[in-house]
């Protein structure tokens, strides 16, 4: 279909990607040209039937510049990590093609047009990029016919993005070579792996993220003692159980070493100088129910873990999630009649005993919690194969939206 395309003068490809969570975080480069972590990393990608991006690449011998729009505004293509995607994809589809000009084979020399749409709101402070980046290179490889494992390329748009480019669980090994080439991704189990394992996203109320994680690690690199000792000794040791964790569906396990690795993190940026807070108060009351829920219970129930920003990322099993939201909706009682309070699949409805309130649920915050996100594990990225899907018309331009 490319070749008929480009016989034409115009080839399109349109790709969804995933947002991911790590479980196990990434933060501190050794390369920052490069993109090389000082320590590997593990996530969960999240189903894109709640969280996904969607990109159409498009090549023609009409283009006369490379464009890039992003939710339909138009956006600097010159982007330092755009371009070094870019050429990655174009150097690994020119390698391939041995300079042989076989097939109808799209001419790497067309310019190309870029169209990109998140299903959430940027402004929710979810990983936006990780999906954006993994979107990009998958739609470019198919616009070029490449199948070999494109990690590494996404990895240059942003380190989290080359975990987005697999499903389920996934580690990004940080590698030993100085030119990254063992710097990839790596699936540790399917997303079929864990059939009951859900995912809670709990978007706080509020203010924006104060600083980026690109310019945030870079400082933590330069001045915290702790992110050094964490990158050497512990990330190691917690990589192996988490992997172990995994293997043995052992909720128990996962939890809390999720939960310990999200506090350690945000420990590094508090050892920061000058540190660094992405927690709020909102995020500090989350954690604080967590473990009130997990104490009355007398077992891990629920575990968190948090970003560079405020938002609270739940990780349960199935039959605890209508339990918990109801828990979570008496806590932050919503500001509006609360209609959409809950989101994504479906959460049925609980009724909480008074002694778990009464021991769980003190101090309601009304309004702090936008709404929760309800999700799971999902499939990495895939081919949208109905071209009237394409965020780009016939014309190479963005379709208008209704
Ligand atoms: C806290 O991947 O956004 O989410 O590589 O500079 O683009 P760059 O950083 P980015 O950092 C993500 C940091 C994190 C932890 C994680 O996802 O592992």
């Amino acid at each position: 279909a490319a070749a008929m395309a480009a016989e034409r003068g115009l080839a399109m490809a349109t790709c969804t990607a995933p947002v991911n969570i790590a479980v196990i975080k990434y933060w501190g480069k050794r390369d920052t040209d490069l993109i090389l972590p000082i320590n590997s990393s593990l996530s969960v990608t999240l189903h894109q039937d709640q969280l996904k991006t969607t990109t159409t690449a498009a090549a023609s011998r009409d283009f006369t510049e490379d464009r890039l729009w992003l939710n339909g505004k138009e956006a600097d293509v010159g982007h330092p990590r755009v371009q070094a995607c870019l050429r990655e994809v174009r150097r690994l589809a020119r390698k391939r093609r041995g300079g042989g000009e076989d097939m109808a084979a799209l001419s790497l020399s067309y310019k190309i047009h870029v169209a990109s749409e998140n299903n959430f709101p940027t402004a929710a402070g979810l990983a936006s990029s990780a999906a954006g980046y993994a979107c990009l290179v998958s739609a470019l490889a198919r616009l070029y016919g490449l199948e070999e494992e494109l990690s590494e390329v996404a990895r240059r748009g942003s380190g989290s993005a080359c975990r987005s480019m697999f499903g389920g669980f996934v580690q990004w090994q940080r590698g030993e070579r100085p030119d990254g080439t063992d710097s990839l991704a790596l699936q540790v189990a399917p997303e079929t792996h864990w059939p009951e394992l859900r995912v809670l996203v709990l978007v706080v109320s509020g203010e924006k993220k104060p600083v980026g994680s690109t310019a945030g690690m870079q400082t933590s690199v330069e001045t915290s003692p702790l992110l050094k000792h964490r990158a050497e000794v512990v990330v190691p040791e917690r990589l192996a159980q988490m992997m172990q964790h995994i293997q043995d569906r052992d909720f128990e396990g996962f939890g809390q070493l999720a939960m310990r690795d999200s506090n350690q993190f945000h420990a590094t940026c508090l050892d920061t100088f000058p540190p660094i807070f992405y927690l709020t108060d909102v995020s500090r009351h989350i954690i604080a129910l967590a473990h009130r829920y997990n104490a009355h219970h007398g077992h891990t129930k629920v575990a968190y873990t948090f970003d560079a920003g405020p938002n609270a990322v739940i990780f349960a099993l199935a039959d605890t999630v209508a339990e918990f939201v109801e828990v979570v909706r008496r806590s932050f009682p919503p500001a509006t009649n609360g209609d959409q309070f809950v989101r994504g699949l479906p959460v049925g409805s609980a009724a909480l005993s008074q002694e778990l309130v009464a021991a769980v649920v003190t101090e309601p915050l009304p309004g702090a919690v936008q709404y929760i996100l309800h999700t799971k594990p999902g499939p990495g990225p895939q081919l949208v194969d109905d071209p009237s899907q394409h965020l780009l018309g016939a014309d190479g331009l963005p379709r208008s939206h209704a």
